[in-house]
């Protein structure tokens, strides 16, 4: 697999490293991984909005005026893959509260381990913004490139996909499918196994995430 490709980076932080880490432990319970899964996110937004746009706005210091730059926030669009990409959402918008977040639903067929939609609701004017496509999990790439499909449908151009754990086998599909995107991951993994989980993995984010299993 081609990882000197400009548009896939992978985090080197000790900080995510540490919570991913924690994030695999089996004896994880809910609320500490619905935590940690918030505080990676936020973590690798600090990478992924690196080139956000910036605007001048005048302000008045406590000594005089001054003209000082602030995020042009309503540009900026988050969409979480439901269900787990909706534990990612709040450490992006703690950082960019202003963002306006989208939702695309969908499930892998446990079988076929092809993505399903049931649901796609995106903010308006989504061709004018940067869009953020946030989903714990990539494992076959199906779900992930299935919604930049259905975000470039809709207008979408400028997207970047943030995940927390990839397969490599995954991250080849996305690559190709969509070239033009940017991907973080917070740590490429070795494989899938035969029922499409990643390996070490996690487990099942989703059920993780919301204690459903
Ligand atoms: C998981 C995960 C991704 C998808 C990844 O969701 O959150 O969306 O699987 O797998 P893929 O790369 O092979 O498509 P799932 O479909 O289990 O739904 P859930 O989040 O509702 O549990
Ligand atoms: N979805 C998950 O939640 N975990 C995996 O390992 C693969 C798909």
């Amino acid at each position: 697999m081609d990882l000197t490709s400009k548009n896939i980076m992978i985090m080197d932080h000790p900080l995510i490293k540490h919570k991913i880490s924690l994030l695999r432990d089996k004896n994880t319970g809910t609320g500490e991984f619905r935590s940690l899964v918030e505080e990676i996110a936020m973590l690798m937004a600090f990478e992924s909005l690196r080139s956000l746009p910036l605007e001048e706005i005048e302000i008045e210091t406590p000594i005089e005026k001054c003209i000082s730059p602030v995020i042009e926030g309503k540009k900026l669009a988050v969409v979480p893959i439901l269900r787990a990409g909706l534990g990612m959402v709040d450490g992006i918008l703690k950082l960019v509260p202003t963002a306006k977040v989208g939702h695309i639903g969908l499930c892998r067929n446990e079988e076929t381990h092809l993505p399903q939609e049931y649901y796609c609701k995106l903010p308006e004017n989504i061709d004018q913004r940067d869009v953020i496509v946030l989903d714990p999990m990539l494992a076959t790439g199906g779900s992930a490139a299935a919604a930049v499909d259905l975000i470039k449908a809709k207008g979408g151009r400028s997207i970047k996909f943030m995940c927390i754990i990839a397969a490599p086998e995954g991250l080849e599909v996305l690559r190709k499918a969509h070239p033009d995107i940017e991907i973080y991951v917070g740590n490429l993994d070795r494989c899938l196994n035969s029922d499409a989980y990643i390996c070490p993995g996690l487990g099942d984010a989703g059920d993780r995430i919301f204690g459903t299993k």
